[in-house]
């Protein structure tokens, strides 16, 4: 998507200096900073550190990792090494293992020679990938939202609400949750996004940063407003991503999208999560039961980085001094709160017959 009319992908790889490139979005909306990836180190900060985060991005970066790893040392234990380096890095997103075990099981039975050269077309074959099936997402999502435009006077919005950034600068581009966002406003259909702020990372000022680039008419509202809309009759529909779904379509997301679902629940709103195929998790049924979540480091919910009044980027203690706080960063939201899942494969209830019937070569996989 575009920054000021200028097209970027979330990463890319610089052809002169044979390295990674990145947006560190630590600093975003306030300041765009680029950074070269060029240490195993730097791969695992730049994941964990959330200078890249969203699911499909994180396993992008993944894959260049073990590029980096089979360029430095192709053989059997380094590839090894790297896998078990980078997937320690964030326990949630499935889509991190997944781009390690593809890479592996690519190159594990090629000769130690070639792997430097494979490993590095499959990191780009990954990120092409994702582009292709975040597109398709989009496509598909459009369809729901016609089918609410079509029901609306014409020319109201179509009001959606989306939880944390499942935007463009969370996978390679386009987005998941937001895809169907752009692909709405770029048919002419005319919506209006509620943005969750997300705290404690407020991954919704990201959000609104992107859907504001794009022209896209949007409110950022307090993480706790969502509820009380949906009761006024204030949203449509409910779009998020997901970090991790299961093979029975539980969805896990940024801490809080189980609240938004059980009042969407509540007030009979749609509930949609834009899911990719490599989010799916098909070794796992009970989500709740079973998805290990991410506990980040406390001083995110007590303290919190912005823009200061002089304009310069800081941060500030918001609780009292020596404060214990808690911070798991993901919840699981049950697939009975669920009413569909938008794949690049088309829309599916969030069932086993649904993911299956979508996906029958990965069931089978699996079994
Ligand atoms: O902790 P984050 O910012 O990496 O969490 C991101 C999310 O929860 C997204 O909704 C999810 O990864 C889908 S991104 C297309």
């Amino acid at each position: 998507m575009k920054i000021d009319g200028k097209h970027f992908r979330s990463l890319w790889w610089n052809y002169d200096d044979a390295v990674l490139e990145i947006i560190d979005q630590r600093w975003l909306p306030h300041d765009l900073r680029i950074q070269q990836v060029k240490t195993m180190q730097d791969f695992a900060d730049a994941i964990y550190e959330m200078r890249v985060r969203g699911a499909p991005l994180i396993g992008a970066t993944a894959a260049y990792g073990v590029a980096l790893a089979m360029a430095n040392d192709p053989s059997d234990g380094n590839l090894d090494d790297a896998w078990t380096f980078l997937e320690k890095t964030r326990p949630t997103a499935i889509n991190l293992r997944w781009a390690l075990d593809r890479c592996r099981n690519i190159l594990k039975p090629m000769d130690e020679h070639d792997r430097a050269a494979a490993a590095l077309q499959l990191a780009h074959d990954i990120s092409d990938e994702d582009v292709e099936i975040n597109r398709k997402i989009g496509e598909n999502g459009l369809a729901l939202i016609r089918d609410i435009a079509a029901r609306k006077p014409e020319g109201e919005p179509v009001r959606l609400l989306t939880h944390c950034n499942a935007g463009w600068i969370a996978t390679v581009d386009w987005g998941t949750a937001t895809s169907p966002m752009y692909h709405a406003h770029d048919a002419g259909l005319p919506i209006h996004v509620w943005v969750d702020e997300t705290r404690p990372r407020n991954q919704g000022a990201l959000t609104s940063w992107e859907l504001g680039s794009h022209g896209i008419p949007h409110t950022y509202i307090t993480d706790n407003a969502g509820g009380h809309l949906m009761q006024h009759g204030q949203v449509d529909m409910v779009i998020t991503g997901t970090d991790r779904t299961t093979r029975r379509g539980d969805v896990c997301n940024k801490i809080g999208t189980y609240l938004k679902a059980l009042a969407a629940r509540d007030n009979g709103v749609p509930f949609y999560v834009a899911l990719p195929s490599p989010t799916i998790d098909w070794t796992v049924d009970d989500g709740v039961a079973e998805i290990p979540i991410e506990e980040r480091d406390a001083r995110e919910t007590t303290h919190i980085m912005g823009k200061l009044e002089d304009g310069s980027i800081g941060t500030v203690q918001v609780t009292p001094d020596g404060t214990p706080g808690g911070n798991p960063a993901f919840d699981v939201t049950p697939n009975h709160l669920v009413t569909g899942l938008i794949t690049e494969r088309g829309v599916c209830a969030a069932t086993p017959e649904g993911l299956g019937g979508l996906f029958p070569e990965f069931v089978q996989a699996a079994e």
